[in-house]
C-alpha cells in the first residue's frame, strides 16, 4: 500500500512536470525571444537611439518599461507613439529630442512586437 501511494505521488509529480514543460515550450510561439526582438530593433533602426539599459538619445527601454508597468493603456499609447513619433514624455531625460515616426517604414506587426518587447523588460 505504501509503495502504491508513493508511485501514485511520483506519477502526479511527473505529470505536473510534463505539463509545465509543455507550457514553457509553447511560450516562444507567441512572444519573440529577446535576441530576436533585439535583432528586429536593430534592423528597424531603433538601436541608433535606444538601448535596453542606458539612455542613448532616447530613454533606456528598461526605464520606459518601468514607467508604464501596470498601465493598461500603455501598449496602445506606445504603439501609436512609435508609429507617429512625438516628444514630451521624456524631456527630463532627453532634453526634448523627438522620437521619429516609424509608420509605414516599419510594419505595424513589427512595431507591436517591438513595443511588447519594451514593455516586457521591467522585472
Ligand atoms: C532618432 C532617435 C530615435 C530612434 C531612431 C528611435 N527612438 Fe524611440 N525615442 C526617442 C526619443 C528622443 C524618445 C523620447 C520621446 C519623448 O520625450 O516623448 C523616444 C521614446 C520612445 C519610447 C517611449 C515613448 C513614450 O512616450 O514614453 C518608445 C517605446 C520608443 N521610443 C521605441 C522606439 C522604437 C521601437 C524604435 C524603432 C522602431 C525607436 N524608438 C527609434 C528617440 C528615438
Amino acid at each position: 500500500m505504501k509503495h502504491a501511494n508513493l508511485n501514485f505521488g511520483l506519477a502526479v509529480l511527473g505529470a505536473l512536470f510534463g505539463f509545465a514543460l509543455l507550457i514553457v515550450m509553447a511560450l516562444p510561439a507567441t512572444a519573440l525571444a529577446d535576441e530576436d526582438a533585439l535583432a528586429l530593433a536593430k534592423k528597424s533602426g531603433c538601436l541608433a537611439c535606444h538601448s535596453v539599459e542606458k539612455k542613448v538619445v532616447g530613454p533606456a527601454w528598461q526605464d520606459v518599461s518601468a514607467r508604464y508597468k501596470g498601465d493598461a493603456g500603455a501598449r496602445e499609447l506606445l504603439i501609436a507613439k512609435v508609429k507617429a513619433g512625438g516628444k514630451g514624455n521624456w524631456t527630463e531625460v532627453t532634453g526634448g529630442v523627438p522620437m521619429p515616426p516609424y509608420s509605414p517604414r516599419v510594419a505595424d506587426a513589427d512595431i507591436e512586437k517591438l513595443v511588447d518587447f519594451v514593455l516586457s523588460l521591467a522585472k
